[in-house]
């Protein structure tokens, strides 16, 4: 299991103006060459932000594509032949090739969080436009005894490396079952809202706003708990072999 706070990750600009901290990059969950650096097949995992009144510099990904998920304020997404209005809860899949700008026109920083994978060679794009949807919009499932998950984006809206992107919601005082996965995988939680507490093998972490925990193949088990009066809101993403 490894835990990172966004804060307590070193700042960088992506995008010229979004400011970004990266949470964890692409290595070795066994033997990390540097702190974070954990992934094994997504390209990295960030929390950003852009200031009000700022705008980024137009941007094109090349053999790759992000997929953005608004954390909190709004704005403005700019493409070509697309102006697209961002509210709290948006997620943006942008596929390889599109030029892409955001724009923040309000009072407050518009957060995102941002992942980026690789695009394998002869890769297409589902489509050549960026997708964008509310995960308020999705159908809500249910897992793991308390989870309410809504997906995001799928295999079937043309992730690459990634098969699943999801907010999953645990009401107060309500925990899942404890379960293990596969060994080829990369699976992230990152709290949006509330708290809860993450078991993880033998380990036991509270689960704060801003903090990203990696169960990492060799976890034989884990499970969330929200032991709070509050709902529990995750982001969670997951490469499954
Ligand atoms: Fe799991």
């Amino acid at each position: 299991m490894d835990k990172r706070h966004w804060l307590d990750c070193p700042a960088t600009l992506t995008h010229g103006n979004i400011i970004q901290r990266v949470i964890f990059t692409k290595g070795d969950p066994e033997n990390p060459c540097r702190e974070g650096a954990i992934l094994r097949f997504i390209d990295s995992f960030a929390r950003g932000y852009l200031e009000p009144g700022v705008s980024s510099t137009p941007h094109v990904n090349q053999g790759l594509q992000e997929i953005f998920f608004v954390a909190g304020g709004s704005g403005k997404l700019a493409t070509a032949n697309l102006e697209q209005p961002l509210a709290e809860g948006d997620a943006i899949l942008m596929p390889p090739g599109v030029e892409h700008t955001f724009v923040n026109d309000g009072q407050v920083p518009l957060e995102l969080l941002i992942l980026v994978e690789s695009t394998p060679r002869g890769f297409r794009p589902k489509q050549k436009k960026p997708l964008v949807r509310n995960y308020r919009e999705s159908a809500l499932g249910q897992g793991h005894w308390a989870y309410l998950v809504h997906q995001i984006f799928g295999k079937d809206d043309g992730l690459a490396q990634l098969h699943v992107v999801l907010l999953v919601r645990i009401e107060p005082l309500q925990t899942g079952d404890i379960h293990g996965h596969g060994p080829d995988m990369d699976e992230v939680w990152y709290t949006w809202k509330g708290q809860g507490i993450h078991v993880v093998s033998q380990e036991v972490c509270v689960q704060t706003p801003g903090t990203a925990v990696s169960v990492s193949a060799s976890d034989p088990g884990h499970s969330l708990i929200n032991h709070t009066e509050e709902p529990l809101q995750l982001f969670y993403f997951a490469h499954y072999a």
